[in-house]
């Protein structure tokens, strides 16, 4: 056990993403549903997403961003103890989309599961991978967050379906014997009471799936969205202030937020509330939409990649979801 005694610290050591090659504009959903370019811009920030093309499906998104997440850690797969994939896209009910990533990446010394949080999915795991490490039960953790959001979203209900985009992300978490080291604090919430607020309706045991309720459509993701919009700006707000105050930091120390891509009000409104100046809080919404769990780590990935998250950098994560759940951590970059 690591934290009897021999203090350690769970450290981020790589990072991958991947989106599939498909674009959807706004311009084409305009086509599809009554919508526009003006009316999803000044609403909701995004201009683009990704779509996997017909064969392609959320484990190779997976596997993508995790063999990039890997090859950036240096470590072979062997080395990897465990896999979560944070997903509300399985291939198939059953098994869990981590077993065809954990075949695929050939992590043959892993466990693995999926962890179903919704948007928070990859907050929710990345508490998980700490946990498991400080617990002393894992060495090196494969975190995936990922996502078809194209199969689950109904085509035809303009409030939703304009929304969301394909893609995963990954980070590698590695135990390093030192206290204070990397991810410094991890915060989740959840209130199941507001579950009916963003939900599928039918395809689990309470209602499975019939010629009746697929042709009702209720197959599909569906969203009070006006009102998940105030929560999100709440919950968000408060669990990254407990976050920073786990870490022993203030909002002051934080050099980058990166937060859930869920819409750009709701982004600038939690930067708003936190203190945060629009210049440290990193927006890619407008190329990919709202890739659910895969958000964050895409957003993260793409930070390092040109150079805005620096060795040493504090990084504050905050995401919010259905359930609703909520989840936030601070990490140092230590790479
Ligand atoms: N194009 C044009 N008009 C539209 C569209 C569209 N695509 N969608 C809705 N409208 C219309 C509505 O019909 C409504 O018209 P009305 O006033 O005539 O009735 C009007 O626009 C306003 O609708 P609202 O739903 O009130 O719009 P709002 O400003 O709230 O924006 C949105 C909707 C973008 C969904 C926003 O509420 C939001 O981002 N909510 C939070 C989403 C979120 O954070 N989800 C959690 C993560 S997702 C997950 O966990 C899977």
């Amino acid at each position: 056990m690591c934290n009897a005694g021999s203090p350690c610290s769970a450290v981020i050591t790589g990072a991958g993403a991947y989106v599939p090659e498909k674009v959807m504009t706004n311009e084409e959903w305009s086509k599809l549903v009554d919508t526009n370019d003006e009316w999803i811009t000044t609403r909701t920030g995004i201009k683009t997403r990704y779509f996997a093309p017909e064969g392609v499906y959320t484990s190779h998104l997976a596997i993508n961003a995790g063999r990039q997440a890997i090859e950036d850690a240096g470590v072979n797969p062997e080395d990897i103890d465990l896999l979560i994939v944070a997903t509300i896209c399985p291939d198939r009910p059953l098994p869990s989309t981590a077993c065809f990533v954990q075949h695929g990446l050939g992590l043959t010394n892993a466990a693995c599961f999926d962890l179903v949080a919704a948007c928070s999915g990859f907050v929710y795991a990345l508490d998980t991978a700490k946990q498991y490490i400080l617990a002393g039960s894992a060495k090196r953790v494969l975190v995936i967050g990922a996502e078809t959001m194209s199969r689950i979203i109904d085509w035809q209900d303009r409030s939703s379906c304009v929304l969301f985009g394909d893609g995963a992300g990954a980070v590698v978490v590695e135990r390093v014997d030192e206290p204070g080291k990397g991810i410094l604090s991890s915060k989740i919430g959840a209130n199941g009471g507001l579950s009916e607020l963003l939900r599928i309706e039918t395809g689990g045991t309470a209602e499975p799936l019939t010629h009746d309720n697929l042709d009702e459509r209720r197959q599909y993701v569906k969203m009070e969205g006006n009102v998940v919009f105030k929560h999100a700006v709440r919950n968000m707000s408060e669990i990254a202030t407990k976050a920073v105050e786990a870490a022993g930091l203030t909002l002051e120390d934080i050099d980058w937020l990166v937060p859930h891509q869920a819409n750009t009000r709701i982004i600038d409104a939690v930067g708003r509330q936190l203190g945060i100046d629009a210049s440290k809080v990193v927006v890619n919404i407008q190329k990919f939409g709202n890739t659910t769990a895969a958000s964050i780590p895409l957003a993260l990935k793409e930070a390092v990649t040109d150079g805005r998250i620096k060795k040493g950098d504090n990084v504050l994560i905050v995401a919010f979801g259905a359930g609703l759940t909520w989840g936030s951590s601070v990490f140092r970059w230590e790479k």
